[in-house]
């Protein structure tokens, strides 16, 4: 987007704005504070601008108001300090000055979006001169409104977002400063199995943390009481540490309830009873992972080691946070449970790079193509 002209250019930016919402106001603006930049940039450039993003997972084709983008087109428009129209009436063209932001209604309002419908596709691509993809946490998606519309608009490219998440990542993956540590935690197995075995070959040391830790704990045969844990995974755990080196925690945290008020109690790995549940790892554990850190060259951090949302669980993903925030490695953290577990430890000035993405991290770690990247690049190679 930096090399191109846009002054006086109707300018679609697709966004990731799929930010939380509660008592119907934005709850974290961190995704739209990561889109400023681009924003501002097409604003200051003279750009007409038009945004557009999705928002949860609504029924399609049913506009429904929990689903609106208002709250954040709002809170935007302070951001920016400059107005931004919420348009839902968009297909006869949306008329803006130089300058000018408007925001489309969530794009999953529209029929045809999650199928990557060509008309739909074809329709936004006639809003503007120029499409600017610059949602990396939805760059895994092949929609209409993140590849499709990258295969019609007159002309198509990376946003400085976009392009500063697939640097940071190729900086982290691609060539890493040694050893490359990776730390996945998070609470199931089955969604991340694809990402460990990536990462098992990769990495010089994987470190695995919460829910998923119960797991590998399991399959090395100690006890794991009423904890999380997928038995049917059993076997691909182990597999996994026949591969390669899998720390378990030595120590865990353990309550007999998932809640708020359950008393906390730490205890060797070897002593967990039947009614325990495991829900943080101990500081044993914690500090042998902080020694790994302290030695890396490069950390890559997905998912909390313990439910750290509730105080005495919270010690073990603290000292994680923390001992990535003094480590001098250049650390990568991504998916929306380790950006509330950096926002609450206050350690985001203190990680090189926080990944916008969730799903597309992952993707993106398992060494998967992501959709609209691919399009962009193919319209690079026809150009
Ligand atoms: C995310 O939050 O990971 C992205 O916004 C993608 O959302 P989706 O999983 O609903 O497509």
């Amino acid at each position: 987007m930096s090399e191109l002209e846009l002054a006086g250019q109707r300018v679609l930016i697709r966004e990731d704005l799929n930010v939380p919402l509660k008592d119907g106001r934005v709850s974290s603006d961190a995704r739209i504070r990561a889109a400023l930049p681009t924003i501002r940039q097409a604003v200051a450039a003279g750009g007409r601008v038009l945004l557009m993003s999705h928002l949860g997972r609504p029924v399609e084709g049913e506009p429904a108001t929990e689903f609106s983008l208002a709250p954040v087109a709002e809170r935007l428009a302070e951001l920016l300090g400059q107005p931004v129209a919420l348009v839902s009436d968009w297909r006869q063209g949306v008329s803006l000055e130089d300058g000018e932001v408007a925001l489309l209604e969530n794009v999953r309002f529209n029929p045809g979006e999650k199928a990557d419908d060509e008309a739909l596709a074809r329709a936004y691509a006639g809003l503007c001169d120029v499409f600017v993809m610059d949602a990396f946490g939805t760059a895994h998606r092949a929609q209409a409104s993140t590849h499709g519309v990258a295969r019609f608009a007159p002309v198509a490219c990376a946003g400085p977002l976009l392009a500063g998440e697939l640097d940071a990542l190729e900086k982290a993956l691609a060539h890493p400063a040694r050893p490359l540590v990776a730390i996945v935690g998070g609470s199931k197995v089955s969604t991340k199995l694809a990402v460990l075995e990536t990462l098992a070959q990769k990495v010089d040391q994987l470190v695995v943390g919460g829910g998923i830790a119960n797991t590998f704990l399991a399959a090395s045969g100690k006890p794991v009481g009423k904890s999380l844990c997928e038995h049917d995974l059993i076997p691909a755990a182990r597999e996994l540490m026949a591969r390669t080196s899998v720390p378990l925690p030595e120590d865990v945290v353990t309550g007999k309830e998932f809640a708020e008020s359950a008393a906390a109690q730490t205890k060797s790995a070897d002593a967990v009873a039947d009614d325990d549940m495991i829900l943080d790892i101990g500081p044993h554990a914690a500090a042998a992972i902080a020694r790994v850190i302290a030695d890396a060259g490069t950390v890559l951090w997905n998912g909390p080691v313990g439910v750290f949302e509730f105080a005495q669980f919270s010690a073990g993903t603290e000292a994680l946070a923390r001992a990535i925030a003094d480590s001098s490695a250049f650390s990568l953290a991504g998916g929306g449970d380790t950006l509330a577990a950096i926002d609450k430890f206050g350690i985001a000035d203190k990680v090189s790079y926080i990944s916008t993405g969730g799903g597309a991290f992952l993707e993106y770690v398992e060494g998967k193509t992501l959709p609209a990247v691919a399009m962009l690049q193919q319209r690079a190679d026809e150009a």
